[in-house]
C-alpha cells in the first residue's frame, strides 16, 4: 500500500490542474504503442506483459546459484546493477553478507564492475577466497569498459578455479538479443543468457533479468514484485492528474523546480533504503539532466545525515525541496527499558518503542524543514516486502516519465554520459579514438 501526501509541499490541487490537459496528452503519448522499440517505453506494461519462460528460466538458474554458490557476483554498472542492489538491500537483513551462511540460507551478493578501483577488485578476489562463487555479468551495450574489465579478470579468476567447463556452468550473461561484445562472448562460449528487452533503458530494467536474477538468487519472491508492479501500472493508469499520484508526483516537483528549487532530497529513515535512493538518483539524474536543466537528485539517510547534511539542508541556500519515503511499520522493533540509574537521562522514553522515536525524529525533522523553506512531499508504504517496492519502483518511473515530459527533455536517452568516455578512451589510447 502506497500513500501520497503533498500537504506540505507549497502546491495545492488548484495550481496543479492546471497541467490537467498536459498531463492527459501525455499520458496517451506514453500509452500508444509502448512497444514501439525506439520510444523506450517496454517497462510501462512489462509487469503484465513480460515472457513467462524467461521468467521461470530465472527462477531455475537462482535456485542453481542457491544450491552451489556461496557468493554471487552481480558485475555491472548504472541501471545494471542499481535496481538489483535496491531492491535486495531494502527486502533483506541489514547484515546480509555478514551473517553465518546458515542464518542467511542464501549466497552473499556482492558487486563488480560498477568502478576501476584495482583495491576494491582484490579486496573483492580476497574475500571470496576459496568460495564458491557464480558469476551474473549484466550489459545492455554488453561493451561497457567497467563491467567489462570485471568480467575479464573474475572470469579469468573463476576459469582457473574450476576449469573451463564448470567455469561455463557459473557464469550467467544478462544482455542484448543479439548485438554487443558480450552477447558475442556469451554465445561463443554458451553462457547461460538473459535478454535485456530492446525497448526498456537501462534505469527502467529493474523488473527485467537484469535485475530479476540477481534478486531471487538472494531468497525474494520475485512474483510477489511483479504483483506489486502490477498493482501499481493498474493503479497509475488515470489519465488525469486529479486521480493519479504519480503524475501528481510529477506536475509538484515540475512546480517545485519552476519556483526555484532546483535540489529534490529524497530522505529515508531506514538504513535498508539507501540503495533504493541510489537507484532513485540514477532513475531521475540520468533522464531528466539534461539540455542545461533537470531537477538535480539528492539522497539522505535519517536521522544519520542530519548530522552532516542537517545544517545545510535547515539553514543553507533555500534551493531544496524533500520527498520523504516513510516505512510505516518496521519488520521487528525494541523496547525501551526503564535504567535504574537513569545517567543518560533517558527514562523518560521508558515504554515507547525504538520505532516510535524515530517516527518522532521524522515528524520534527518535516516540521523543522517545513518552517525552514523546505517544501515536504511525502510517500508512504506500510512495510518494507516485495509488493510495496515492486509498486513503488513502477511508481518512480512512470512519474520520472511525465517528469521528463513536463520539463521538456527525452527522459529516455543520457548522450552526456558518454563525453567521459570519449575522453577516457582517447587518454587510454583506444584505437579509433
Ligand atoms: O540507465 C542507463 O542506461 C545506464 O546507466 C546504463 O545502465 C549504464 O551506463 C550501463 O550500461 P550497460 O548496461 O550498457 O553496460
Amino acid at each position: 500500500m502506497v500513500k501520497f501526501d503533498f500537504e506540505n509541499s507549497s502546491i495545492n490541487e488548484r495550481m496543479i490542474s492546471e497541467y490537467e490537459e498536459f498531463v492527459q496528452k501525455n499520458h496517451a503519448l506514453l500509452h500508444e504503442n509502448p512497444d514501439d522499440e525506439n520510444k523506450f517505453l517496454g517497462w510501462i506494461n512489462l509487469p503484465e506483459k513480460y515472457d513467462r519462460e524467461e521468467f521461470e528460466r530465472i527462477k531455475k538458474a537462482a535456485k542453481k546459484i542457491r544450491s552451489d554458490s556461496d557468493v554471487l557476483i552481480v558485475i555491472g554498472i548504472g541501471g545494471s546493477y542499481l535496481g538489483a542492489r535496491a531492491v535486495i538491500e531494502s527486502l533483506t537483513d541489514c547484515f546480509y553478507n555478514m551473517l553465518p551462511s546458515k542464518k542467511r540460507n542464501s549466497p552473499m551478493i556482492i558487486y563488480a564492475g560498477n568502478n576501476l578501483s584495482p583495491n576494491y577488485l582484490n579486496d573483492l578476489m580476497n574475500l571470496i577466497g576459496e568460495k564458491d562463487i557464480s558469476l551474473n555479468v549484466i550489459s545492455k551495450s554488453g561493451t561497457t569498459t567497467e563491467p567489462a574489465i570485471a568480467f575479464r579478470i573474475l572470469r579469468e579468476a573463476i576459469e582457473s578455479k574450476y576449469g573451463l567447463e564448470e567455469a561455463k556452468k557459473r557464469i550467467y550473461v544478462t544482455t542484448d538479443k543479439e548485438k554487443g561484445a558480450l552477447k558475442g562472448l556469451a554465445t561463443s562460449e554458451q553462457y547461460e543468457t538473459f535478454v535485456i528487452p530492446d525497448n526498456i533503458g537501462g534505469r527502467f530494467s529493474v523488473l527485467t533479468a537484469v535485475g530479476l536474477l540477481p534478486i531471487a538468487t538472494a531468497g525474494i519472491d520475485i512474483d510477489k514484485l511483479m504483483q506489486g508492479a502490477r498493482d501499481a501500472r493498474e493503479k497509475y493508469l488515470d489519465p488525469s492528474v486529479k486521480f493519479n499520484d504519480c503524475y501528481k508526483y510529477a506536475v509538484i516537483r515540475n512546480l517545485l523546480y519552476n519556483s526555484g528549487k532546483k535540489i529534490e532530497i529524497l530522505a529515508n529513515y531506514e538504513p535498508q533504503l539507501h540503495y533504493f535512493t541510489e537507484w532513485w538518483k540514477q532513475l531521475y539524474g540520468e533522464s531528466e539532466g539534461k539540455d542545461g536543466k533537470g531537477i538535480f537528485p539528492a539522497g539522505v539517510d535519517l536521522t544519520t545525515d542530519l548530522h552532516s547534511m542537517g545544517q545545510y539542508i535547515q539553514d543553507g541556500e533555500r534551493h531544496l525541496f524533500e520527498t520523504v519515503l516513510c516505512v510505516e511499520t518496521p519488520k521487528s522493533d525494541i523496547d525501551i527499558t526503564e535504567d535504574d540509574e537513569n545517567v543518560d537521562g533517558l527514562n523518560y522514553l521508558v515504554g515507547k518503542t525504538l520505532d516510535y522515536v524515530n517516527k518522532k525524529a521524522m515528524e520534527g525533522t518535516i516540521q523543522a524543514h517545513v518552517s525552514g523553506n523546505v517544501p515536504n512531499i511525502m510517500i508512504k508504504i506500510d512495510t518494507l516486502d516485495e509488493e510495496n517496492i515492486g509498486h513503488l519502483i513502477y511508481f518512480f518511473e512512470k512519474a520520472c516519465a511525465m517528469s521528463g515530459m513536463i520539463l521538456d527533455v527525452n527522459p529516455f536517452n543520457q548522450p552526456g554520459v558518454e563525453e567521459y568516455k570519449k575522453n577516457m578512451f582517447k587518454l587510454l589510447e583506444k584505437p579509433g579514438y
